[in-house]
């Protein structure tokens, strides 16, 4: 009750007022905490991890990395961080973040506002380890070398995380996007994994793509990240795309997230399942409210799933009811864990 009182109160707040102030409140511990969820069905691997469960936090909901000890405990079975840039940066100007309360979804063009990689990498050196912990890795807005800028956060971050993700899919720094073109996505790579190869322990890296991208383009990825030895790819960034919205706010600049990415996110993830034939694990995310639409991702390929827009409206507190009520969904189809479940249902989405 308490929660939805805050909520109620929050949606009467500009929406980047309200962020900050939800995660003032989650520092002070005001947040819901219930600790580990996890039971046999739900503890699973992805890339050498061990998750207590299979559902994430998503990039960009603790960008400077300020709340790893509240939300390791808050009912995720791992959390990214980020996107941090090599130097700090302050983003587009405000507005840049909007809630479409009739669609459930939101608009941002924050631009990888962050505190730049070393205040992060100090908070990630002495995070919590209760669950698996990764880093968003960004590009200066400004930077004559942006392909080379995730291979200095990685070398500087990587001591301190579990796992980093290259995002190419961001759509709020120019020419961004273009980094997913098939020459420019394996040479960045190269400087990536050379970059963690240096590391004194290499980490699991993922790469990030848009829900945009046409299905020539994903085969293209699909090729590229398996030959750069990647973990694995997450599936999907925000949208450009605004069919379908009711909001007054849908016309703003920006990356659509939150119900209406469902369905196309859903479907660049099966693609991508199809693809590579279930050999590379799959993170789903867009549009993740329930347990049936993070059962749905999982059926359609992914190994685990991230969600951030559906916290704006439904709290902290459906992290743990969507973990618990999978484990209901897995048990009722018999699955004994997700392993058992993925990529069973991707016909649909293709
Ligand atoms: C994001 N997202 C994001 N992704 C990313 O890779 N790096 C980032 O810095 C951010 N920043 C960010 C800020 C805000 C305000 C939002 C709403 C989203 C994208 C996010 O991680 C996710 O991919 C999409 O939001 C789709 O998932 P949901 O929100 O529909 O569950």
């Amino acid at each position: 009750m308490l929660e939805r009182a805050g909520l109620a109160l929050m949606h009467c707040m500009d929406p980047e007022r309200a962020h900050g102030l939800a995660l003032s409140a989650l520092m002070t511990g005001l947040a819901p905490h219930p600790g580990l969820v996890t039971s046999p069905r739900l503890r699973t691997e992805i890339a050498g991890l061990t998750l207590p469960n299979p559902i994430g936090l998503a990039a960009g909901f603790d960008k400077n990395a300020e709340a790893l000890g509240p939300l390791s405990k808050s009912g995720f079975g791992f959390l990214e961080v980020g996107a941090a840039t090599p130097r700090a940066q302050p983003g587009n100007p405000k507005p840049r973040l909007f809630r479409l309360s009739e669609d459930r979804a939101a608009i941002n063009r924050f631009g990888f506002n962050n505190d730049g990689m070393q205040a992060i990498s100090a908070r990630l050196a002495t995070r919590p380890h209760t669950v698996p912990v990764g880093l968003n890795l960004g590009a200066n807005k400004d930077s004559a070398d942006r392909a080379a800028d995730f291979a200095t956060v990685l070398s500087h971050c990587g001591p301190h995380i579990d796992f980093a993700t290259v995002n190419v899919s961001s759509p709020n720094t120019e020419k961004l996007r273009d980094l997913q073109g098939k020459e420019a996505l394996a040479a960045l790579l190269d400087g990536v994994m050379q970059a963690n190869d240096a590391l004194q322990t290499p980490r699991p890296i993922f790469l990030k793509i848009a829900p945009d991208l046409s299905d020539a383009d994903l085969e293209d990825v699909a090729e590229v990240a398996t030959k750069a030895r990647l973990a694995g790819i997450i599936a999907t960034n925000t949208t450009l795309d605004r069919t379908g919205l009711k909001s007054r706010h849908a016309g703003e600049a920006g990356g659509l997230s939150g119900q209406p990415l469902f369905a196309r996110s859903t479907r660049v993830l099966a693609k991508l399942s199809e693809l590579t034939q279930g050999q590379l694990p799959l993170i789903g995310v867009g549009g993740v409210a329930s347990a049936e639409q993070a059962y749905a991702k999982i059926k359609a390929g992914a190994s685990a799933v991230q969600l951030y827009t559906a916290l704006v409206y439904g709290g902290l507190s459906l992290v743990s009811q969507i973990a618990r009520d999978l484990d209901h969904l897995l048990a009722q189809d018999g699955h004994e864990k997700i392993a058992d479940a993925i990529g069973t249902d991707r016909t649909p989405w293709l």
